[in-house]
């Protein structure tokens, strides 16, 4: 397939980037609550024209929150199915199983820091923000699916996740720079996991009938259908937390506008970016063009 990427090549870029959880949030290091956490791309809460200054921030507060809790989520089924993965190559290549295992470890890492960015927002947001779960439901979901099919999940994810720091973070000024650390550190480990994802993909395709190909596509269409269902339910919790935290008596089309905002702005970021990346549409394209034609007649809806 058209891509250089190597186990051997990813394994060492990871190698050099290695950082740690302690390095970048904890003691000194601590959100700055008087700045988004969210790029406006992403929170799509700009136009709620209702809302004060203070009140968009609070409510690009609680979309971060929910970005982090929503990561924490979605690393817990990737980190079993890349060490499921990995165990069955045990006896392969040298610089395979070994970049595989950083991946997995890498993944592990992901959860840690993304628990500990909650902890230190709920000690500085100053309310309770509720989050959809949890992750062992949504994990015994995912994984009740074929490998093929939850890889081009992941793909998905891995893929969206660049996009996000690349396109929405990486020059933007105006955010807590804590936050933005954070999700530079997540994008700049996350560029080899778009490889080595990649590679699993292509060679479990390789392996697969046309029939389990088919099949993959249509799993990955329920993941993503079943994902929307909790995007749907965290929106709902996301307004609350809104109402919660500044005590504004929203009318009913404010609701009905704030909660038609977020639900865009979720869809966007976890379904729409991830599946109109080239790179993404690129691989699964190889794999299936009908398949790739599905996930293009799909997106419109997220995007
Ligand atoms: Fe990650
Ligand atoms: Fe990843």
């Amino acid at each position: 397939m058209q891509n250089n990427y190597s186990y051997k090549g990813a394994l060492e870029a990871s190698e050099r980037i290695g950082w740690r959880v302690e390095d970048i949030i904890g003691g000194e290091k601590r959100l700055d609550f008087t700045k988004p956490f969210m790029p406006a791309s992403l929170a799509q809460t700009k136009q709620l024209s209702f809302l004060t200054e203070s009140e968009q921030r609070t409510l690009n507060q609680i979309r971060g929150h929910e970005y982090l809790a929503m990561f924490g989520l979605v690393e817990e089924f990737i980190l079993p199915y890349v060490v499921d993965h990995a165990r069955s190559q045990l006896s392969g290549d040298d610089y395979q199983v070994r970049a595989l295992l950083q991946f997995a470890g890498e993944e592990a890492k992901h959860i840690h820091l993304f628990k500990r960015f909650r902890q230190e927002f709920e000690a500085g947001f100053g309310n309770k923000c509720d989050f959809i779960g949890p992750a062992e439901d949504v994990k015994r979901f995912v994984l009740s699916h074929s490998p093929l099919g939850v890889g081009i999940a992941i793909l998905h994810i891995e893929w969206m996740t660049l996009r996000h720091y690349i396109e929405g973070v990486k020059d933007n000024q105006d955010l807590d720079p804590q936050f933005k650390s954070l999700l530079k550190h997540h994008w700049l480990e996350e560029s080899q996991h778009t490889k080595l994802d990649t590679l699993i993909l292509e060679a479990l395709a390789e392996a697969a009938t046309e029939k389990e190909i088919d099949q993959a596509f249509q799993e990955y269409a329920d993941i993503g259908g079943f994902l929307d269902n909790g995007i749907k339910q965290q929106t709902e919790f996301n307004v609350e937390s809104f109402v919660q935290a500044t005590g504004r008596n929203l009318s009913k089309s404010e609701r009905e506008a704030m909660t038609a905002a977020v639900l865009k702005g979720m869809r966007w970021t976890y379904l729409g970016t991830g599946m109109t990346h080239p790179n993404f549409l690129a691989t699964v394209e190889q794999i299936s063009p009908e398949g790739k034609k599905q996930i293009d007649a799909m997106a419109p809806m997220f995007c």
